[in-house]
């Protein structure tokens, strides 16, 4: 009895840390959190029962260490390196073309090569004069950007766990480290005596969101970014507070091995092979290395990486090259602190800081006023700075950030930059809080009077299409992309064409000339004819896309295509009641509100009327596959129907994705009939084609 309980105790413990690898390490878990949770009750209630059974490597041992009152010091048995940094191509040919000499100096260039009759071989082989590197092999890895850590095993157990430090020594975090999943607290196989594992601990980016998001709600203040929220979650002095932060380790490197005997040993001959023998053991072991030759394919990686960088689940701050022959790493050396067989090549900087010079207002397509930082310039995420979001007036005395404040710059990929925090400790004395209604206490554009509904994070300017700023972005919007899709109206014309007092409502973009717009600054009369040619093609849009592109208050692209296909007309939206635009699936009552509220307004009626006069005539939305009741049907229509007229009954039946024909045969599915209906009539009796009055159409139509 208590041996099948023990050999299910096991069983459990193998099939929690089985999940634990497919979860962390593989990125590919198999069973919901539940069904881990209660894995882990079982296991507890067994443990329960059986206290004499517990090991310290069982899961329910990761958490659990009391907490301390300081980190006591470790020595690290082999030092920790750092690297040396470059920043350009140029470092990266000098870096390869060092190694290839000193190696060829020693004899053992040829002995690094994956292939010795390769012919690349020859050092300086390159047609510009050895400039595209050696035939060297390098392991080309991710710089994660978190913390170093060595993973000290004994007898495959995991002993000790350790920060860096200053490379000698470093602080013994084994109760935190033991609290993360991908690490294993039992090796998989056959270890050696003694092996230390070195890697970085980090915090992948969406795991730092959903961390911020749940401060936040508690009140507490958010971290920074992931680095520093990993780097706090790890120097807690309660294992209890590590174990809720989600925290990762990734495998790149080792430090002492040694087998049973106290000998050091090195069981493989590249850096490679040592990292596939890592993986083994049950680590995530540095995803996305790659082997390269020479600096030409290092330069190709470092580009590839870098393209891809934003997609990656962590941040990373560039990549590391290092010689894949150990013997060869041995005999490059270190320099100082630094190996010379390996090097960091990194990416401009993604956070940077600078001074926040002032805060200026904008007032966005729906009157918001938003606070944007003025930056003394500074080069970050690739290039130079000056103005970057402060999201809104709440944001700013959440973080704390004040005008003269040194603050931390993000520009991450193509988001725009975002002034991320303030740097306290470099606070001059005369920073200033920002308050917007004292900057703003009536809009910056237009002078209208400004309003901040209760329980709104939005300051907005009440002047709609009178304020100017509103017009510029009403008219981006309605030329954008998914809107009416206007390719060749940019910000910059758009602004000029406001200024100039030329378009104050989307109906006037209908009457720009090519002659006229190409007296416009860098407007050649070809970019003129151009625009004017997609301002046509518009002329003609989904009545879906019109809707969207006339920017009322909560009609983004979906709820515009939901109203578009429930109503079918401009018109009939129009004069819509609220509890007629309640009825259209997912429209609640305050989109319902807004909408009406848009048509209330006689200037916005004034410019639908407008763009009807200037030939803008939307077209019904094809219902989606699977939602056209009448898709492969053709309809023929005779008669005068009682409400419909022939337009509109063709538009609705071509929206159901029918067909309507003239004439009746055979393959007619229905002929719809109304008052005064002839020969088309007669002809559908004699072919048994059925026949449907109004009624009938409309109940076909759903
Ligand atoms: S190897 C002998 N590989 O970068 C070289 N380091 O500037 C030892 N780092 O302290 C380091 N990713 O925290 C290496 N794939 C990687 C790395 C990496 C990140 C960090 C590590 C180290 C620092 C050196």
């Amino acid at each position: 009895m208590t041996d099948s309980l023990h050999r299910r105790l096991l069983q459990l413990r193998a099939e929690i840390e089985a999940h634990n690898q497919r979860y962390y390490v593989q990125d590919a878990p198999s069973i919901s959190d539940a069904q881990y949770d209660r894995l882990m009750a079982e296991l507890q209630s067994i443990e329960q029962g059986h206290p004499d059974w517990i090991t310290p490597d069982s899961p329910t041992q990761r958490v659990g260490a009391a907490p301390v009152s300081h980190f006591t010091p470790v020595r690290h048995a082999v030092r920790m390196l750092s690297l040396g940094n470059a920043f350009d191509e140029e470092d990266i040919l000098a870096f390869d073309e060092r190694i290839a000499t000193t190696l060829a100096e020693s004899g053992l260039l040829g002995a690094v090569h994956a292939d010795a009759a390769d012919p690349r071989d020859t050092l300086s082989a390159g047609a510009d004069g050895g400039r595209t590197g050696s035939a060297v092999a390098y392991m080309a890895e991710y710089k994660f950007d978190g913390l170093a850590v060595s993973l000290r095993y004994e007898q495959g157990m995991l002993a000790q766990a350790a920060t860096r430090g200053d490379g000698s020594e470093g602080e013994d975090i084994t109760a935190n480290i033991r609290t993360l999943r991908s690490v294993p607290l039992r090796l998989r196989g056959e270890a050696p005596a003694v092996l230390e594992v070195r890697g970085e601990v980090l915090m992948a980016r969406a795991d730092f969101a959903r961390l911020n998001e749940a401060q936040t709600a508690r009140g507490e203040k958010p971290f920074v970014n992931p680095r520093n929220a990993a780097a706090g979650s790890l120097r807690q002095l309660d294992p209890r507070v590590t174990a809720t932060r989600p925290l990762r380790f990734y495998a790149y490197g080792w430090g002492q091995i040694q087998d049973a005997a106290g000998t050091d040993v090195r069981p493989h001959a590249t850096h490679a092979a040592m990292l596939d023998w890592l993986a083994e053991f049950g680590f995530a072991v540095s995803p996305g290395r790659t082997l390269c030759r020479g600096a030409a394919e290092l330069l190709r990686f470092y580009a590839a990486v870098g393209a891809a960088r934003a997609d990656l689940p962590y941040d990373i701050d560039g990549v590391v090259y290092k010689v894949d022959d150990l013997r060869a790493q041995d005999v490059l050396g270190f320099v100082a602190r630094a190996p010379r067989f390996a090097i960091a090549h990194k990416f401009p900087a993604q956070e940077e800081t600078t001074r926040l010079v002032g805060i200026d207002v904008q007032v966005g397509r729906t009157g918001a006023l938003t606070p944007v930082a003025r930056l003394q310039p500074v080069f970050v995420g690739g290039v130079t700075v000056t103005n970057a979001t402060l999201h809104n007036e709440d944001e700013i005395r959440r973080k704390d950030i004040r005008i003269g404040d040194t603050v931390i710059v993000r520009r991450a990929g193509d988001v725009i930059p975002e002034v991320v925090a303030p740097v306290l400790d470099l606070r001059p004395a005369g920073a200033l809080p920002f308050d917007l209604l004292a900057v703003c206490p009536v809009c910056p554009v237009c002078g209208s009077a400004v309003e901040r509904p209760e329980g709104e994070a939005i300051t907005r300017c009440t002047g709609g299409l009178f304020c100017p700023a509103q017009r510029k972005q009403t008219l981006w919007h309605a030329a954008s992309r998914k809107a009416l899709d206007i390719d060749g109206l940019g910000d910059k014309l758009i602004e000029q064409l406001v200024d100039a007092g030329r378009v104050r409502t989307l109906a006037d973009l209908y009457g720009l000339t090519e002659l006229e717009l190409s007296t416009y600054p860098r407007m050649g009369l070809k970019s003129a004819q151009n625009l004017v040619r997609e301002i046509n093609e518009s002329r003609r849009p989904a009545l879906s896309r019109l809707l969207y592109a006339l920017g009322i208050r909560h009609v983004g692209e979906t709820t515009a295509r939901d109203v578009a296909r429930h109503f079918g007309s401009l018109p009939a939206i129009m004069d819509a009641t609220e509890e007629d635009l309640a009825q259209v699936p997912d429209v609640g009552p305050v989109v319902a509100a807004s909408i009406r509220r848009f048509f209330a307004e006689t200037h916005n009626r004034e410019v639908v009327a407008a763009l009807h006069a200037a030939g803008v005539e939307p077209q019904a939305d094809a219902a989606p596959v699977g939602e056209r009741p009448l898709a492969g049907k053709t309809l023929v229509l005779t008669g005068t129907l009682p409400t419909l007229t022939r337009d509109e009954a063709t538009r609705r039946i071509l929206a159901a994705g029918g067909k309507v024909s003239g004439s009746v045969s055979g393959k007619t599915a229905w002929v719809v009939a109304g008052e005064e209906s002839g020969s088309k009539l007669a002809k559908a009796q004699a072919l048994g084609v059925p026949v449907l009055d109004e009624a009938g159409l409309l109940a076909l139509l759903g």
